[in-house]
């Protein structure tokens, strides 16, 4: 898995007690570079988990080809990624499963909860019976589960937030290009940019601010009194000792575009 991500990421993996091994991200996407990923691979490895960071979606095919190379399980932390495609595809189509979060910080909205998104049918049954606790009717349990089912609430919310979909597109894609043009030319500031060509929610603007601005990212945030969560995605890879993860952490700002 990506070495800059958010800590939800490794803690999915250390709670069915699988090893998180952290991979070096490229600098220029800040998504998971397939060739680190291939370089990490041992016969210990089960799977590989690519994170659509910011929404912009990582090496898909190229991920896909390596899994299949390697027999290894693919999966995909999509939790920025609602209303996104890859190579003209919508994000929730790739590899064993992907999954969204529906975080009142996220582009849609159910205040807290997300979804597994699959296109195998026998995995989406065994994730319906295990987010109701089993029951297959209602008097009868076939297997363990939890209590994972969305009340009503946050679905009326999650509903109201499909209808304005294409409305939040527009409102983030019109900001994201008010700060790519009042930004233009600014020395030592660089904005991601989205990829036109695909579909995205334009949710994120991230900046990467280089040392010459004169100030650190981490103290540019406590004067915009940024909150914690615009910087916390990145923590993981602040602690990772692999370069390119050190150095996309510690100069990359991402600010919701609300
Ligand atoms: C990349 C990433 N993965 C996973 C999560 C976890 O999502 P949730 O808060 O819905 O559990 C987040 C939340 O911020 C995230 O940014």
């Amino acid at each position: 898995m990506p070495a800059l991500t958010y800590v939800a990421t490794p803690h999915a993996l250390q709670w069915q007690r699988i090893t998180p091994v952290f991979c070096d991200v490229d600098p220029g996407t800040q998504n998971l570079d397939p060739r680190e990923v291939e370089a990490l691979i041992t016969p210990r490895t089960t799977a590989i988990i690519g994170v659509h960071l910011w929404g912009r979606p990582c090496e898909v095919e190229q991920l896909t080809d390596l899994a299949a190379r390697f027999g290894l399980k693919l999966l995909f932390d999509a939790a920025h990624a609602f209303a996104c495609s890859a190579g003209g595809r919508f994000i929730g189509n790739f590899g064993v499963a992907e999954t969204f979060s529906f975080n009142a910080t996220k582009f849609l909205n159910t205040f807290e909860g997300g979804a597994v998104v699959t296109n195998d049918d026998a995995l989406a049954h065994r994730i319906r019976l295990m987010s109701s606790l089993g029951f297959i009717e209602d008097d009868q349990v076939v297997s363990l589960g939890m209590n994972g089912k969305m009340n009503e609430v946050a679905a009326a919310m999650g509903l109201t937030g499909l209808e304005s979909l294409e409305e939040f597109v527009s409102a983030n894609r019109r900001n994201y290009y008010l700060y790519r043009s009042g930004l233009e030319g600014a020395p030592g500031l660089k904005l991601l940019a989205y990829d036109e060509a695909e579909r995205s929610n334009y949710q994120y603007i991230v900046l990467e601010i280089e040392r010459e601005v004169g100030i650190r990212r981490d103290a540019q945030c406590c004067r915009s009194r940024t909150p914690e969560n615009t910087r916390s995605v990145a923590s993981a890879g602040r602690r990772s000792k692999r370069p390119a993860d050190q150095r996309t952490a510690h100069r990359a700002q991402g600010v919701a575009c609300w």
